[in-house]
């Protein structure tokens, strides 16, 4: 079989999804990480048994990997998609594709140009309820969708911004609670109504984090075409994480995904439920298999199986309409302040 040889750029905290769902594929081997922090990039380095790069140009320039990821701050995504692109090399970069409009598409367009494939991390769809409510939505045994909800209900404390200089600023992190947190959610909800997002009417504000330049806290609503109007409120200054919960009300019915979950209630009072799949667990380097769920190695899995086949696979088309959803937010929201 033929396997992708994988660089990970950015050792941090989403490191260990990556490097545990490629070391768990048959179709990918980690050859080399590369981090500008020394000390993480050969920590890594050593635990994957693999090469160590500094320099990010260097590592895509070496030859010796098919696909890089991208596990860096978001306003580095893009002149590191845009150069991996540009050397042929395909791309999986973590959410969100980058902090504004014009960013992702200079992205798309290099994605376009390039004859590297891109993928943008939005591991939630391959959840148990999200593929669920998909298939449900797809059968068209609901109806139409009409309306829905998203609520995000998290807590960021000042000692989460302070762990990286790039958390919580405008130019490095892009917004706040919209575009690091919730993006997930809005990005679920996108992809199940599968409609364009006609215009949107949002409010930020910075409420319980005087130390930071972003919003950690926002609401309104998304309009979608054919009349579905989507409410949201979402904010990094709850008690706990709350579970997240979208909700789509449909001519037959009502969709709740809450966490990993679906329970689909019909107007006839009958219920289905899915919050488990058949997929493997996987030990994330916490101990405990399953702790992290397994969906961004379903992702991975699917998106090597795709650019290896050359088989289509839409998370690149997907990933830009949520960041052209999330720009669209900002640029409401920040013409009010
Ligand atoms: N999909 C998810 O659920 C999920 C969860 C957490 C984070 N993320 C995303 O993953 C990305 C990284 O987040 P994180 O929490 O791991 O951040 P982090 O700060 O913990 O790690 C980022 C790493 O990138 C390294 N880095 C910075 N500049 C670099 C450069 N020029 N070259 C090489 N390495 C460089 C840093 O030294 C650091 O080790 C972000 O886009 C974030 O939104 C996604």
């Amino acid at each position: 079989m033929k396997k992708l040889r994988t660089g990970i750029i950015g050792c941090g905290n989403i490191f260990p999804m990556h490097a545990y769902s490629i070391q768990a594929l048959e179709n990918g081997v980690l050859t080399a990480v590369c981090d500008i922090n020394h000390a993480r990039a050969e920590k890594a380095a050593e635990k994957f048994g693999c090469k160590v790069f500094y320099d990010y140009k260097q590592l895509i320039d070496s030859g010796e990997i098919d696909i890089v990821h991208i596990c860096t701050p978001h306003y580095l995504h893009k002149e590191m998609s845009v150069y991996a692109l540009e050397k042929g090399l395909h791309v999986i970069c973590e959410k969100p594709m980058a902090i504004d409009r014009k960013d992702g598409e200079e992205i798309f367009k290099a994605a376009q140009r390039s004859k590297g494939r891109m993928s943008v991390i939005f591991q939630n769809r391959y959840n148990p309820g999200s593929v669920f409510a998909k298939q449900a939505i797809k059968s068209g045994k609901l109806g139409r969708v009409l309306g829905g909800k998203i609520i995000v209900t998290w807590c960021r404390t000042q000692d989460y911004y302070n762990q990286d200089a790039w958390r919580g600023t405008l130019d490095q992190e892009g917004g706040g609670v919209i575009i690091n947190q919730s993006i997930h959610s809005f990005d679920l909800a996108r992809w199940l109504i599968d409609k364009p997002l006609l215009s949107v009417d949002a409010s930020i504000a910075n409420r319980m984090h005087p130390a930071i330049a972003v919003e950690d806290e926002a609401c309104g609503i998304l309009h979608f075409e054919d009349g579905i109007d989507v409410q949201f409120f979402t904010t990094n200054n709850f008690t706990m994480d709350d579970s997240v919960s979208v909700v789509l009300h449909m001519e037959k019915g009502v969709i709740r995904i809450t966490g990993d979950e679906a329970v689909i209630e019909y107007a006839t009072g009958e219920k289905e439920y899915k919050n488990v799949d058949n997929e493997p667990q996987i030990d994330f380097g916490t101990g405990v298999k399953g702790y992290w769920g397994v969906s961004h190695y379903k992702q991975i899995y699917h998106v090597y199986k795709a650019f290896i086949a050359g088989e289509p696979d839409d998370t690149l088309e997907e990933g830009f309409r949520t960041n052209n959803m999330i720009c669209a937010i900002y640029e409401n929201a920040r013409a009010k302040l």
